[in-house]
């Protein structure tokens, strides 16, 4: 083991004990009141990520985002100067929803309602039978923007057009972490939302300790169990650890035995869910931030951006997860797959395999949220003990009490 890695695990142990080892309360997972403070106090004040700028590369392209957690639908419009910007998708009349497609390409947006129409920048630039209006100062009435950043290709957006914190200082050291990564270089393969009766918050704890894996993925990765059962004691997950965020890298098992499809799709895709596929220079080309011991062994970095994204990247894909908070009770689940464009149809089926059992593994995780949810309701138990692998599971709760301002 190198001294990298022991110094992480040293880092880790430091975390921990700033981090304390008390349990942790239930009662934010299922208080209504303080679902209202996370909303307010959180996703009212913070980055969130809503898109990829592949969505609105070109003038006239837009989608919208609708987010029920804060009350509004944003249209996200890339403008004639190509700048991305973001909107409430409402029309300054009488607030009508302007936009009710998905996503396409305009040249303006014509209300339904009345027809006030605005360019891409958001001016209303059409008013029928505006001499009927007494002192109508259209430059008044434009779309209401909110503040809009992009890092390495992610679109954020936060609520207050003009946030006290920058996306780059939001981000911080860590969003440094992927610079040179080749994001825009893979194309988003597959999509796919779910409603789960979860907390948004058990829901990604689940994403954040290995130490469920052996258990519930015994179906879908039995012969990978042990193996991550002894990877787990072998390096218990070296995370770096950044003021919000956090990067942990997983290491692959060199006795894992794949089934016949995956190595089918190992071999004619170089697509792999359990091990690195590529070359020892390949390795090189990654960001310093990923995989920085440039291990072969590797099986990907997990990345977690406060309050909701999670992402696996590995050298040749990578998947976001967005968890969206409903109510105190229910979750909206976000997947995007994206993978580099593949060679030949071997590779398209390799990366379709991947999709598939990615999907399985995520299904085996919705199986314990909302029974977890349902029985902590029950006042049954008010507090969770957690163990050493779930450190990260502690971290973010720390970051969620952080915001809330009672820590
Ligand atoms: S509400 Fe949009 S034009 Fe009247
Ligand atoms: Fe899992």
């Amino acid at each position: 083991m190198g001294s990298r890695i022991e110094e992480l695990e040293a880092g880790n142990r430091r975390v921990l004990s700033e981090l304390g080892t008390a349990p942790l309360p239930i009662e934010p997972n299922i208080s209504p009141e303080y679902f209202e403070l996370e909303r307010e106090r959180i996703f009212k004040r913070v980055w969130l990520n809503v898109g990829r700028v592949e969505e609105v590369a070109k003038p006239g392209s837009y989608f919208v985002k609708e987010l029920p957690l804060l009350n509004t639908s944003l249209l996200i419009a890339c403008g004639k100067d190509g700048v991305i910007r973001g909107f409430h998708n409402m029309c300054k009349h009488r607030g009508n929803k302007i936009v009710k497609t998905c996503r396409g390409t305009a040249n303006g947006f014509a209300c339904g309602f009345h027809g006030w129409t605005y360019d891409l920048e958001g001016k209303l630039i059409y008013v029928p039978q505006a001499e009927q209006f007494v002192d109508l100062k259209t430059s008044e009435y434009g779309l209401t923007p909110v503040a809009t950043d992009v890092w390495e290709g992610f679109i954020f957006i936060h609520l207050d057009p003009h946030p006290a914190q920058t996306l780059r200082e939001f981000l911080g050291e860590f969003g440094e972490a992927f610079h040179g990564y080749p994001f825009a270089a893979m194309q988003r393969r597959a999509t796919w939302t779910a409603d789960v009766k979860v907390n948004w918050k058990i829901f990604e704890d689940a994403f954040f300790e290995g130490y469920h894996v052996p258990y519930v993925h015994r179906r879908s990765t039995a012969k990978a169990a042990t193996r991550i059962e002894k990877a787990i004691a072998r390096l218990k997950v070296p995370t770096r650890f950044f003021k919000l965020h956090r990067i942990s890298t997983i290491l692959a098992n060199p006795n894992f035995v794949a089934t016949p499809s995956a190595t089918i799709a190992r071999k004619e895709g170089g697509v792999s869910l359990t091990g690195y596929t590529g070359t020892r220079e390949a390795l090189d080309t990654l960001p310093p931030g990923i995989n920085p011991e440039r291990r072969e062994d590797w099986n990907g970095d997990l990345v977690e951006v406060f309050p909701n994204i999670f992402m696996a990247v590995t050298n040749n894909w990578y998947i976001t997860y967005n968890f969206w908070p409903l109510e105190i009770d229910q979750t909206r689940f976000e997947v995007n797959y994206y993978f580099e464009p593949p060679k030949n149809a071997g590779a398209r089926i390799a990366q379709e395999y991947a999709i598939a059992l990615n999907r399985v593994v995520l299904r085996e995780d919705l199986s314990t949220m909302e029974s977890v949810q349902s029985m902590q309701r029950s006042g049954a138990m008010t507090s969770m003990p957690l163990c050493g692998l779930e450190l990260r599971v502690r971290a973010f709760r720390r970051a969620v009490q952080v915001y809330l301002g009672d820590s």
